[in-house]
């Protein structure tokens, strides 16, 4: 069972996973960060740059890419985790991975999982949750022990990611994402999930039954889960009450 924090808005969440992060790093200086694209995490980012902290040491991957994109087109996660993550963090820019899109698809997600490997795989995984349960770019019916691989989006997720392109069309369809066993991975995970739009994928994923169909519900499977919800994303969980009183991180709120 995940540790569940349910914070009245995002900005408190954010708050509070920066807390969560920055406990790891002030032994380990060189810490390997799981980053996540999305607009839910941004708190996050915004919260751990005002802590200013030393975090040049600092080794960060990110869970997915998209495919087919111009190399340097603004909308790739390369391109978005530089800007909205690794330069208001201070990360060394030789120490930031996304998967290589531009790479020979043959060999880029054996690649990826190689440089986690190296780098002593993922300390903390910060990961947002599509509507769709997704995870990364794990859509509906992916397999629970997958590794990096490269895969075909669904219309749900191209929808939801169409605010960030000129229009639906102009979404990839095809991306390169960390697998859920990959995800699963990692020492520490830390689940955020905001707005009401999110609350039934929040119930399926933390309540419900592990299943491909949520591949979000594999997080119940790890053993270090802290799942940051705000109210309206905390709305469909039959055991809300139960969560508030048991957050062990009560100074989230
Ligand atoms: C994209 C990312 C996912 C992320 C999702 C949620 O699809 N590939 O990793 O979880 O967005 O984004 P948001 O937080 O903006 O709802």
């Amino acid at each position: 069972m995940a540790d569940v924090i349910i914070v009245p808005h995002l900005h408190a969440g954010g708050a509070a996973a920066a807390t969560l992060i920055a406990a790891v790093l002030s032994p380990k200086p060189d810490m390997v960060l799981g980053v996540a694209t999305g607009s839910t995490p941004l708190p996050i980012w915004s919260a751990l740059a005002a802590m200013r902290l030393d975090m040049s040491r600092v080794s960060a991957f990110a869970l997915d890419e998209y495919l087919d994109l111009p190399p340097g087109h603004p909308e790739s996660y390369a391109a978005v985790v530089h800007r909205e993550i690794a330069v208001p963090l201070g990360l060394n820019p030789r120490k930031v991975h996304t998967p290589d899109a531009q790479a020979d698809l043959r060999d880029a997600p054996s690649a990826y999982e190689s440089a986690i490997r190296a780098a002593g795989g993922i300390d903390v995984q910060v990961v947002g949750i599509g509507r769709n349960g997704h995870i990364g770019f794990n859509e509906p019916g992916s397999s629970l022990s997958g590794r990096t691989h490269i895969a075909n989006l669904a219309a749900q997720t191209r929808r939801d990611n169409a605010r960030f392109f000129e229009s639906f069309d102009q979404v990839p369809t095809r991306c390169i994402t960390q697998g859920v066993g990959t995800i699963l991975d990692a020492r520490r995970l830390i689940l955020v999930a905001s707005g009401r739009r999110k609350a039934d994928a929040v119930a399926a994923a933390l309540e419900g039954p592990v299943t491909a169909s949520v591949p979000a519900s594999a997080l119940q499977l790890h053993p270090d889960v802290v799942a940051i919800v705000d109210e309206d994303a905390a709305s469909r969980l039959s055991f809300a009450d139960h969560y508030r009183m048991s957050a062990p991180h009560g100074d989230a709120a």
